[in-house]
């Protein structure tokens, strides 16, 4: 028992502003700069606003403090997490632990890809070649089916993999110390910009005026998955980072930070976004060409395009690459537990298994493979469905129901007031339930 407790108090861990860092980097990614924007611009602006809000609040903080909790209960990765808590059906709950591994496995290999692109379009902004492009849509098309990528997607690997390797503290969290305020202050600096465009104004009132005729069950259940997305929840990442939490920290305030830095962060990807396109008189809901081939139109045009444009690729690329360290560390933190590798073996064979694997993946978007189909989807695209469509609710519902009904020792981690404790059980029990099995019905289509 006590070189079990010295063992414990000598763990790799995050100190308290750390972890925050952490969990925001894990948070705000893509889904933030990329996708909230487009899918606020097809479903109403300020309404598709307010009801990710909603969603974030009644279904996204709920799970995030429950994977939080069980990681830190746990004090495992996700799959002994959940194994250590269960009393009885170990090897049930422990396989949710799994499935959540095989998220993380599928979503780091597609992931990474996008994230090699934003350092393509970065690099051609800076320079202006991104600029002398005649068709945007042509270029992108012909740039992502092609074996560049590929150079970009190991890039993307060796940093993330040099960060994993140094460890929880001296990696995880400096790399993530340095990087989100750095984006953070970036942001507001291309937020002013873009809102001071002349006409850029019409762009701040489509985004945030809302318009409750686009108010649909379908925008709803779409920004339920962006908030479950967005949150990094349901594949691992929040449990794992939770088990690397000091005893001491209050949970409630860390998963409040995070929501918060999360919804900050899509609005102000948002009120850069939009000024721009409208100001440039471009389409708002151009879907996920948007950032790709509209936006590069804009910042042509652009005073100074060159370097804003510029700025706002490293920010996407930043972004996502505090996303990819934190799904990355689920699949390592797996590895150094149950095959007992040393991080810094795990970190290297799975870096190479992930680059490989990415290889198909990239290839497969408009590339020579595009025609490899598997239930009539490309293989970029069946792992994004399988991972973020099926496994990711499946995952949040087990977190879900394991804190909510099964494992007292785990809710009681989260160490809230009696009251809030009460709500959060009885969001859990009876409202979080309801809400990620109509996502999964609504995702996979059958509803
Ligand atoms: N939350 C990240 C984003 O919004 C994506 C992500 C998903 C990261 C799952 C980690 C785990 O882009």
């Amino acid at each position: 028992m006590s070189t079990k407790s010295k063992k414990n108090s000598s763990k790799d861990q995050f100190s308290s502003f750390g972890f925050i860092m952490a969990a925001i980097g894990s948070s705000v990614g893509i889904g933030n700069m990329w996708k909230f924007p487009y899918l606020a611009g097809a479903n109403g602006g300020g309404a598709f606003l307010f009801t990710f809000i909603i969603c974030l609040i009644l279904v996204g903080i709920p799970i995030l403090l429950a994977e939080l909790a069980l990681g830190r209960a746990g004090r495992g990765d996700a799959m002994s997490s959940f194994q250590t808590l269960a009393v009885r059906h170990r090897k049930f709950w422990g396989f949710f632990g799994l499935l959540s591994v095989i998220a993380a496995f599928l979503i780091i290999t597609f992931y990474m890809v996008v994230t090699g692109w934003t350092f393509q379009y970065a690099i051609g902004s800076f320079t202006g070649n991104l600029y002398r492009q005649t068709d945007n849509a042509a270029y992108f098309a012909q740039f992502a089916g092609g074996p560049l990528p590929l150079v970009y997607t190991v890039i993307t690997v060796l940093i993330t993999g040099a960060v994993l390797i140094k460890g929880v503290s001296k990696g995880i969290e400096l790399f993530n110390k340095i990087l989100i305020p750095i984006l953070a202050i970036l942001l507001v600096v291309l937020m002013i910009d873009a809102m001071s465009l002349s006409g850029g104004m019409k762009g701040v009132e489509f985004f945030l005026k809302p318009d409750f005729s686009l108010f649909t069950i379908e925008s709803t259940l779409i920004a339920l998955g962006q908030a479950f997305f967005s949150l990094s929840l349901g594949m691992g990442a929040m449990i794992t980072y939770g088990s690397y939490v000091d005893k001491s920290q209050s949970l409630g305030k860390a998963t409040l930070a995070v929501s918060l830095g999360n919804i900050v962060y899509a609005l102000i990807a948002g009120l850069i976004i939009f000024p721009i396109t409208f100001a440039f008189g471009l389409e708002p809901a151009a879907g996920p060409g948007l950032i790709f081939v509209a936006l590069p139109t804009a910042f042509a045009d652009m005073p100074f395009g060159h370097v804003i444009g510029g700025t706002f690729f490293v920010l996407l690329a930043g972004a996502a690459l505090t996303s990819c360290v934190s799904v990355l560390e689920v699949i390592v933190a797996f590895v150094i537990k149950h095959l007992n590798w040393t991080r810094r073996k795990s970190v290297i064979v799975l870096s190479i298994i992930t680059a490989v694997v990415a290889i198909p993946v990239s290839l497969s978007v408009g590339g020579p493979i595009a025609d490899w189909k598997l239930f009539g989807k490309g293989v970029f695209d069946l792992f994004d469905f399988t991972a973020s469509n099926i496994l990711l609710p499946v995952v949040g519902l087990a977190v879900t129901i394991f804190i909510g009904y099964i494992s007292k020792k785990g809710a009681e981690e989260a160490k809230l007031n009696p009251s809030l404790h009460r709500i959060w059980i009885s969001l859990l029990r009876y409202v979080v339930p309801v809400f990620v099995i109509l996502i999964f019905l609504y995702s996979t289509g059958l509803i």
